[in-house]
């Protein structure tokens, strides 16, 4: 429930995108949001207001002149109650309309009037968006505080391909999440490991761990939301890339190794929260092992891999570190003990059979000053704290020389 407590104003504009709002309302709602729909004429074209108030379970207003407020003042009343105002889909005309503050139906009128911070989902064709009035008007709402999300590109439904697609509503409500969490980390490049690693062994079979990867891709989220930009470094995991996150996937600890320190040399901040194998074969077949009833079982050499934190924290001019560490008993001693080894700022421990795989967790921090128990709580809420904690350190920690 990330929107509990937020009151989005969802406008709706003419474009067939507006299909697509119908599932942004049901996305927004299972967030917590409260969504009173606002449409313009032409929106009522593509979507009907008996639609958009059955899904969002509010009356949707469409006119200026509508009595039901009682001082009829609609486009106050509102804008008042809204924490943001969404556009979307935001046509090519309302862009135009925004830009100038022109006031000529209902929506336009309360986008006006608002003391809310606003965003919008251009969804147009592509030769509308590159107009150049067009990309003057987008300048102009940028100038004037607007964000706009997306627009993306691909195939659009006038059979072209380009920019102007409107953003998934997944992908939008991703977005407007992370438009209400405080820009801790603006202007910071962070890079974070994540998952497990495989070692193959032969081309069929491979050592690999229980580690989903969750806890690491809802830290990419959490940095991305706090306005980082991230390089998600991620071993085999079928997880989805968290919104505006650029990811790299890797198989082995000598593939994510060499990632991560190309990536942490530019970076302010590494998170290193993969579960990285300690081994690896060190002759892999070429070709399957086969099974020989009788005969001996196969003989394997291990050497052991990288480690890609401690690596990265004794480089010069190291970002500011972060270990995870997972334990399996006695995480008060260890974790201090794993701090000081990998020589990092900071060390977050949990146990592993209680957070591998499971939806929350339960963490301690270590840092110079001693350890802070954080309690048990759901792996995205947990990763926005820990972003907190790691974004005050950060700010208060010299960059290394
Ligand atoms: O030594 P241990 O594996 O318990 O340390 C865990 C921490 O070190 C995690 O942050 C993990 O991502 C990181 N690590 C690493 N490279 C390794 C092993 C662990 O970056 N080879």
């Amino acid at each position: 429930m990330e929107l509990a407590d937020k009151t989005i104003l969802l406008g709706l504009t003419g474009g067939i995108a507006c299909y697509k709002v119908a599932e942004l309302t049901r996305l927004l709602i299972k967030a917590g949001a409260t969504v009173q729909v606002a449409m313009t004429e032409a929106a009522t074209q593509f979507i009907t207001p008996v639609t958009m108030q059955a899904l969002s379970g509010r009356p949707v207003f469409t006119s200026q002149w509508d009595a039901r407020i009682a001082n009829n003042m609609p486009h106050i009343d509102l804008s008042r109650e809204a924490d943001l105002i969404v556009i979307a889909p935001a046509s090519t005309d309302f862009l135009a309309k925004l830009a100038h503050g022109q006031c000529d139906d209902l929506l336009s009128t309360l986008c006006v009037a608002r003391d809310c911070p606003l965003v919008a989902a251009p969804a147009m064709n592509r030769q509308m968006w590159a107009n150049p009035a067009t990309q003057r008007n987008v300048a102009q709402l940028r100038a004037d505080g607007i964000t706009l999300l997306g627009p993306d590109s691909g195939d659009q439904a006038c059979g072209e391909i380009g920019d102007g697609r409107m953003l998934e509503p997944e992908a939008l409500l991703e977005a407007i999440i992370a438009f209400f969490q405080p820009k801790l980390l603006a202007g910071r490049h962070v890079t974070i490991t994540a998952g497990p690693t495989f070692e193959p062994i032969d081309p069929v079979r491979g050592l690999t761990n229980l580690s989903s990867g969750k806890m690491g891709f809802a830290m990419a989220r959490a940095a991305a939301a706090a306005g980082a930009s991230v390089h998600l470094i991620a071993g085999p995991t079928a997880l989805p890339t968290p919104y505006g996150v650029l990811r790299s996937d890797v198989q082995t600890a000598q593939q994510m190794y060499e990632a991560a320190l190309a990536s942490a040399a530019g970076a302010d901040l590494f998170i290193a929260v993969a579960a990285v194998a300690d081994w690896r074969v060190a002759q892999v077949h070429v070709s399957k092992i086969k099974k020989q009833d009788g005969h001996d079982v196969p003989h394997l050499d291990f050497v052991q891999n990288p480690d890609i934190l401690a690596a990265v924290a004794q480089r010069p001019q190291a970002p500011f570190c972060v270990g995870f560490a997972a334990e399996s008993d006695n995480l008060e001693a260890h974790g201090e003990q794993k701090r000081r080894k990998k020589g990092v700022p900071l060390l977050i421990g949990n146990l592993g059979p209680a957070t591998f795989g499971r939806d929350d967790n339960e963490v301690i921090l270590f840092d110079a000053h001693g350890h802070t128990r954080l309690p048990r709580a759901d792996k995205q809420m947990l990763a926005n704290t820990l972003i907190r904690e790691i974004a005050q350190r950060l700010d208060a920690a010299p960059r290394q020389a």
